[in-house]
């Protein structure tokens, strides 16, 4: 039986729109290069287990999974073990739980393929061959997370990781930076990233983003380089409110944010001097980058504007840990 424990990401330039491609080494092949922040307090748990004959048992967050999950994570289990060129298990247990609650915006299905895979090559390999294997393959095993779902390449490893084509690689900056997620709603997100992703391609504002995504990224590499946390915010917002504008431009229009998000964005655009910075992944929560802890501020701000949330308080991470 392996366990092992995956963080989630967040993402300071957005992959949005992914390749129309039925080749499947192309599968989740973004349309932009993005730049990630591992997180460490957000987790999740795995335990796998091969099975030699019975049939499968698969337990998400305590509840049996659904018949899509179940698919989900038997096709992807699947092609890492095809991929490997190792037999596919009969049957499998496996168990999987988060420390966050799902839907507060914080991407559960980067550190639930991260996990799944770490897991899937420690029954393939055991444990010790397989953190051996991981070491020297980085960019396949990210591109084996890529396969589940694209961001989840991006939580192989951290603080900083660049996705490029097919996988993510390490990045080195000498800020510290952290997360603190506002959790303004805990409801499933209206539009899945999967359909944003579709629609984004309809959105007449995406070819203009993509022309201008590389110059942004060069920006915000330099600014984290020379640790220039005010440019970096800058480029970060501006990221940040462009992707959820191409995805309300599109057909069909997605709208992820709600009155709230907007209040408190307005609310924070209208401080000055700030050292602290809003990016939102594809949900109505807001998610502050910072150096220093700024709970404190955030708390007081939700407070003068009447909005009743919980703040989720997270530091930078790193790769993925057979337990
Ligand atoms: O990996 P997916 O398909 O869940 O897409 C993630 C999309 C965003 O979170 C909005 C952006 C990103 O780069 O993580």
């Amino acid at each position: 039986m392996i366990r092992v424990v995956a963080s989630p990401n967040i993402a300071f330039i957005k992959y949005w729109g992914k390749e129309l491609s039925s080749d499947p080494a192309r599968v989740n092949w973004a349309l932009n290069p993005s730049l990630s922040l591992t997180l460490s307090k957000a987790q999740t748990t795995t335990e796998l287990e091969f099975l030699e004959l019975g049939q499968d048992s698969m337990t998400l967050e305590g509840h049996s999974a659904s018949e899509k999950d179940r698919e989900k994570i038997r096709q992807h289990l699947g092609r890492i073990c095809r991929a490997m060129e190792l037999p596919v298990p009969v049957a499998i247990r496996y168990q999987s739980e988060n420390n966050f609650p799902m839907a507060a915006g914080i991407a559960s299905s980067a550190s639930a393929f991260a996990a799944l895979t770490w897991a899937t090559l420690g029954c393939l390999l055991g444990q010790e061959e397989a953190e051996k294997w991981i070491a020297l393959n980085k960019r396949r095993v990210s591109e084996f997370c890529r396969w589940g779902s694209g961001s989840a390449c991006r939580s192989v490893d951290g603080p900083y990781m660049l996705w490029r084509d097919d996988a993510a690689e390490l990045q080195n900056f000498p800020l510290k930076l952290r997360d603190t997620v506002l959790i303004l709603s805990r409801a499933k997100k209206t539009v899945s990233s999967r359909d944003g992703h579709q629609a984004a391609l309809s959105s007449p504002l995406l070819a203009k983003r993509l022309a201008g995504v590389e110059s942004r990224l060069a920006q915000m590499t330099r600014a984290l380089e020379t640790h220039d946390l005010k440019v970096f915010g800058q480029l970060l917002e501006t990221e940040a409110l462009e992707m959820h504008e191409v995805a309300r431009r599109g057909t069909p229009s997605v709208e992820y944010w709600t009155e709230d998000t907007r209040r408190v964005l307005s609310a924070i655009q209208e401080m000055t001097d700030r050292d602290f910075y809003f990016t939102l992944d594809a949900g109505p929560n807001v998610h502050i980058i910072s150096e220093r802890d700024v709970s404190g501020e955030l708390r007081a701000l939700l407070s003068k504007l009447g909005i009743v949330a919980e703040l989720w308080e997270d530091k930078s991470g790193s790769s993925p840990q057979y337990l």
